[in-house]
């Protein structure tokens, strides 16, 4: 194992250090596999690890902040201890992170934020109170440092993801200009705007949120946080702009902020200003609570073009291996309600703890680290792409909310059992395709035993966690595709080395069955079969960016494509020759048709046989404008809601169960007066009417009349503000509250 994982990583140097040297001089048509760091829309053959680059490491303290915000010794947690990009690729260089064998990393928001402390003595060392986004924060180090980081991790393998702050820029407080920084934003050392000095209106102005609604949190302020408005032509540039600066500097992805708070239908149109200048993987943080669902978090992934951050998952592997109040049935669960809710499941961030929760690790005792290596296990194995907290490997503690579990990493300790466990599943991961693209299936459950396996055609892994610490697990009758060789019974060590008190198993012919085995009281093991030449068959495994115009290239992941070009088929018309810019074995390149806007399935065809398709590929029909419309005097009753139906896409195709809404009453235009903000194409002529529905969703009443026109601008954002003609089928009205 130990050997695969040096001459893999060798293979990995030495095919970048060359491209490194060359940078920004990639020939295209040149072969790389799907896996390699220049795949920056496809990470499912990754591990990201999270760090907040303030507590990481300390590699040049010149560019540490002054009294009173440094905390030299970190005692003082809301204060800056000195961590910076310096820090982070010496952790590189040192071989740590590639011995850890993640090969992803997501930075703290790195722009510049307010230095200054606000009171009791806080400090903007986790990058939430950015001031110029164009910008670095210094206290990280410089453009040149931050480029040189990228091209340190590039040249090991390694993909930069940043944090990016789109909701805000910092604490503020309403007639009193004094306070802080007041909020100023600065477009590369041009002041644009203060919080008390917002005659345009960049900024919202509704107090703090309470987070009732989703209208009440996406147009009040998260906190004291300055709350911008995207809707405001001058900030929607500035972000499109400010996002530009991080993506020419080199970076691979984006973890989006806070994206429940801030207009869907704009954040649509900023990832699709993303795709068209270089697209790079983006989740977004959707915050979903403990025990709940939120359906609106799996419309945002399947429809903004962005992934999440995967809550679902996250809260269900911590209530399970952290809180144990709920036992391992419910993994089985909750893989198949987001396998069925998420359009995209491989590519949602999956997780086990953040800079926002108390961390994994609940204390020293051995019993609680094993159940962090089964977290581990599970998050690593399971369907999505993994990211681990920084210190998960050496069980940093940290219970107790921000910014107790951001404590400064203490130790870089290679012996740990959570180090060695990740090793050798991240090596996994890059090297068998079933973790990257396979079906999850479950195979043995009890409240204390959870076997499952991911299957990608020849690839196979089988995965199985005993989390009862004291009784071992007797596992008769198991079933697998695991597949016995040469009609004898066939041997799997445990991918893990037994470190975890696995065992290896024995698959007999015929049956697939494994041989009865005991699993010990705790115990994790991974048994795995890579078989590429099952099938020369074209299998596609993944698909991205998952939105584009016609025109921009989409990557396609997968084995057997051959060398010899093939096609590409959108819902099952073929398309090929200039179209397709690149085609390996293992991964093609296309560029979107001009076929209407809408989704599409996309497959892969050669030599008559063809792949699985791969669906929700959205073909936009023209850059993206966010539109906000506006309609007045339209009468509702208590619980009604309106919506808009128009014959664009975005309005519903004419299709009064796809309405774009439900649309706002209460806070920027208040009844009988309501908005929504939709992401529709540039320069179109739209045309649209209201409908009212009652909670169930039965349409109630059309509005009655001509229907609304309106022609979309060029680019930027547009509102169109219209009175209501009247409704047709409709009861009379009652007074909304
Ligand atoms: C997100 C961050 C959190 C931060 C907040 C405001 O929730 O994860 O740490 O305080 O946004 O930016
Ligand atoms: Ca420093």
């Amino acid at each position: 194992m130990s050997d695969e994982i040096t001459m893999q990583k060798n293979r990995f140097c030495a095919l970048a250090l060359a491209c490194a040297l060359a940078i920004g001089a990639l020939p295209t048509a040149r072969a790389f596999p799907a896996t390699d760091v220049r795949n920056s829309v496809d990470f499912t053959s990754d591990v990201i690890y999270q760090i907040v680059t303030d507590r990481f490491v300390d590699g040049d303290p010149s560019n540490n902040p002054k009294a009173p915000l440094l905390s030299k010794d970190c005692r003082l947690t809301h204060l800056y201890c000195g961590g910076d990009w310096k820090g982070v690729e010496s952790k590189i260089t040192d071989g740590y992170l590639p011995a850890l064998g993640v090969s992803a990393l997501l930075l703290s928001v790195p722009v510049e934020n307010v230095m200054a402390t606000i009171a009791p003595s806080s400090s903007s060392y986790h990058g939430y109170w950015p001031r110029d986004f164009k910008r670095v924060n210094p206290a990280f180090g410089t453009m040149a440092d931050f480029k040189h980081l990228i091209a340190v991790a590039h040249a090991h393998g390694i993909k930069v993801m940043i944090d990016f702050v789109i909701n805000q820029t910092s604490p503020a407080r309403e007639d009193d200009d004094q306070y802080a920084e007041d909020g100023r934003l600065y477009d590369d050392g041009k002041l644009l705007v203060a919080f008390n000095a917002d005659a345009g209106g960049m900024y919202h102005h509704y107090g703090e949120t309470d987070f009732s609604s989703v209208e009440d949190m996406r147009n009040k302020s998260l906190y004291d946080l300055a709350d911008l408005d995207q809707q405001h032509p001058a900030i929607d540039a500035y972000l499109k702009s400010a996002i530009l600066v991080w993506l020419d500097a080199g970076i691979d992805g984006i973890r989006v902020d806070t994206v429940k708070h801030v207009s869907p239908a704009w954040q649509k149109t900023w990832v699709a200003a993303i795709n068209s200048h270089r697209p790079v993987f983006t989740a977004g943080e959707w915050y979903v609570p403990r025990n709940e669902t939120d359906p609106a978090g799996y419309q945002f992934a399947n429809q903004s073009g962005m992934s999440v951050l995967d809550f679902p998952f996250a809260q269900t592997l911590r209530a399970v291996f952290r809180y144990r109040d709920k036992d391992m049935t419910a993994l089985g669960q909750m893989l198949d309600e987001t396998g069925a809710a998420y359009l995209h499941p491989l590519d949602q961030v999956t997780f086990l703890d953040n800079h926002d929760q108390n961390r994994i690790t609940l204390s020293d005792s051995p019993e609680h680290h094993r159940l962090v290596e089964q977290a581990l296990a599970f998050a690593l194995t399971a369907r999505g792409t993994p990211m681990i907290y920084y210190g998960t490997e050496q069980y940093m503690l940290g219970a107790g909310h921000a910014p107790l579990n951001r404590a400064m990493m203490d130790k870089f300790d290679r012996g740990t059992a959570a180090f060695g466990l990740v090793r050798r599943l991240a090596a996994l991961r890059k090297a068998n395709p079933a973790l990257q693209y396979g079906s999850h299936l479950q195979r043995f459950v009890t409240p204390d035993l959870y076997i499952f396996e991911r299957r990608f055609h020849g690839n196979t892994v089988l995965v199985a966690i005993n989390r009862n610490p004291y009784k071992e697990a007797s596992v008769t009758q198991l079933v697998t595709a695991l597949r016995c060789a040469n009609g004898a019974p066939t041997r799997y060590a445990d991918v893990l080395d037994e470190q975890q008190d696995g065992v290896a198993i024995t698959v007999n012919c015929g049956a697939a069955a494994v041989a009865p085995f005991k699993l010990a009281p705790g115990a994790v093991a991974v048994w795995a079969e890579r078989d590429d030449s099952a099938s020369t068959l074209p299998e596609l495994g993944h698909v991205g960016p998952v939105m584009g115009l016609a025109g921009e290239e989409i990557t396609l992941s997968g084995r057997h494509f051959g060398s010899v070009r093939g096609s590409v088929l959108f819902d099952a018309a073929p398309l090929d020759g200039a179209a397709i810019t690149h085609w390996e074995d293992t991964l093609i390149k296309v560029r979107l048709p001009a076929r209407g806007a809408g989704r599409y399935a996309v497959a892969v065809q050669r030599d008559g046989a063809r792949s699985d398709s791969y669906g929700g590929i959205e073909i936009l029909g023209a850059p993206q404008v966010s539109l906000r419309v506006v309609v007045d005097d339209a009468s509702a009753a208590a619980g009604e809601q309106l919506f808009v139906l128009g014959d664009d896409d975005a309005l519903g195709a004419n299709a009064a169960g796809r309405a774009a809404g439900p649309m706002d009453n209460r806070i920027v235009y208040r009844y009988p007066s309501w908005h929504t903000d939709v992401s529709v194409p540039a320069g179109t002529a739209l045309s649209f009417r209201f409908v009212k529905k009652n909670a169930a969703g039965t349409v109630l009443a059309r509005e009655s009349g001509a229907a609304h026109r309106f022609t979309t601008p060029a680019g930027g954002t547009a509102t169109v503000r219209v009175k209501l003609n009247g409704w047709s089928g409709a009861a009379a009205p009652a007074a909304q509250p």
